[in-house]
């Protein structure tokens, strides 16, 4: 597999999956096809941009025809999408982008890869298609899809997509399902990142509800090595699950950032919840350990601290992000919410 299109390869985990490919596939070549809305960042990447291996187009999955000629024009053998819409409290104001990208997006590009023979197409899906956990059980590849925010149900309509067109036209496509990503480069409207950002500021940390929904945390190098797993390894037509069996309620989280941070828990502010908010996330991995010989290896503990190192030398970064898009969203996100805060 010499050469491979990465989408929305300007983004979180996008950047962490190019990055983690050059480093430990030296012959590998990879055409990086991103549209930069405001989660796209080419600064994740300038580390490799006069690296001969990588080369970056600026561009839509939804535009089929300019999708087609760069499929031809790189010999591209395999696609792997991350791009994406991918915050669930965007969704919920404007659904539109969602559907729009993650759904007609995803078709577009299918068909772009059909048309010009690729050989191989992971979809980069989430645990959120299920929809959500009482207290206990946890989801297997088996479990119903059940999405319960906008953003999840973009990517579920995905996944029965992709599903078809390996059902219907043979299509060679293996879909991965992962749990909550932390890590590096992850843009600042995450729980993790956005607390962090907060606290360094020594602004409040918006907590939704009582803090006790659970999410299952995964440090993102993880998930490139399980995505990489499946690309390489996987079986068309299968779908992986990825978790990092790290389940965590966000107040202890939260806690557990502040003391890390060295910040007080005054910062903590309970407000209004998530209108459909899933209650709790867990993943059985089980079939990606027996079939790709996967499971995760950061440690939460050592994960979460270089993950704060990485913020903390990267205020340049979060400053830039933070200011022009950004600062509406969050006004149009938390400031009615952050002046009725319950304490
Ligand atoms: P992100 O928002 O950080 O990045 C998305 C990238 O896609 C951006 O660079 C953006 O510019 C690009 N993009 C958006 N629309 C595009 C379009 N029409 N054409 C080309 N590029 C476009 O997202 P992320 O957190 O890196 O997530 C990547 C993928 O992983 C998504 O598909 C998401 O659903 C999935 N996922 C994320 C998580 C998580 O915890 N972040 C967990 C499981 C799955
Ligand atoms: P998020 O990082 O948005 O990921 P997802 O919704 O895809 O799981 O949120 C993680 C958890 O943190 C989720 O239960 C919602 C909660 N949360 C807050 O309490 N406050 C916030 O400001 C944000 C962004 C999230």
């Amino acid at each position: 597999m010499r050469s491979l299109l990465v989408t929305g390869g300007c983004g979180f985990i996008g950047s962490n999956f190019i990055l983690y490919q050059l480093e430990h596939y030296p012959q590998q070549r990879i055409v990086n096809l991103d549209k930069l809305t405001y989660a796209g960042n080419p600064e994740n990447l300038a580390e490799v941009e006069d690296d001969r291996r990588y080369h970056f187009v600026h561009g839509d999955i939804c535009d089929r025809a300019a999708v087609v000629e760069l499929l031809r024009e790189h010999a591209v053998e395999a696609v792997v999408n991350f791009a994406a819409e991918s915050h669930v409290d965007r969704s919920i104001l404007d659904s539109g982008p969602f559907v729009r990208t993650n759904v007609q997006g995803v078709t577009a590009l299918m068909d772009a890869c059909r048309e010009a023979g690729v050989q191989r197409f992971v979809q980069i899906s989430t645990d959120e298609v299920y929809g959500s956990l009482g207290p206990t059980g946890r989801f297997t590849e088996q479990t119903p899809l059940a999405p319960n925010s906008p953003y999840a149900a973009s990517k579920a309509a995905a996944d029965l997509l992709v599903r078809s067109y390996f059902q219907t036209f043979g299509f060679p496509a293996i879909i991965t399902r992962c749990s909550n990503n932390y890590g590096p480069r992850q843009f600042p409207e995450k729980l993790i990142p956005l607390f962090i950002a907060n606290a360094l500021a020594d602004e409040p940390l918006p907590v939704y509800g009582r803090g006790e929904n659970v999410r299952d945390w995964i440090h993102v190098t993880d998930h490139c090595r399980g995505i990489d797993a499946a690309l390489r390894r996987g079986r068309p037509g299968e779908v992986y699950n990825f978790g990092g069996d790290c389940e965590l309620r966000n107040i202890d989280l939260t806690r557990r950032l502040l003391a890390l941070l060295g910040k007080p828990e005054s910062l903590i502010r309970f407000v209004e919840d998530r209108p459909g908010h899933d209650w709790r996330y867990a993943i059985d991995a089980s079939k990606a350990k027996r079939e790709l010989g996967w499971e995760p290896t950061i440690r939460f503990e050592d994960g979460l601290r270089d993950t704060i190192t990485w913020y903390r030398e990267h205020a340049d970064w979060v400053e830039r992000v933070r200011s022009g898009e950004y600062r509406s969203y969050y006004e149009r996100q938390y400031g009615r919410r952050l002046s009725r805060s319950v304490g």
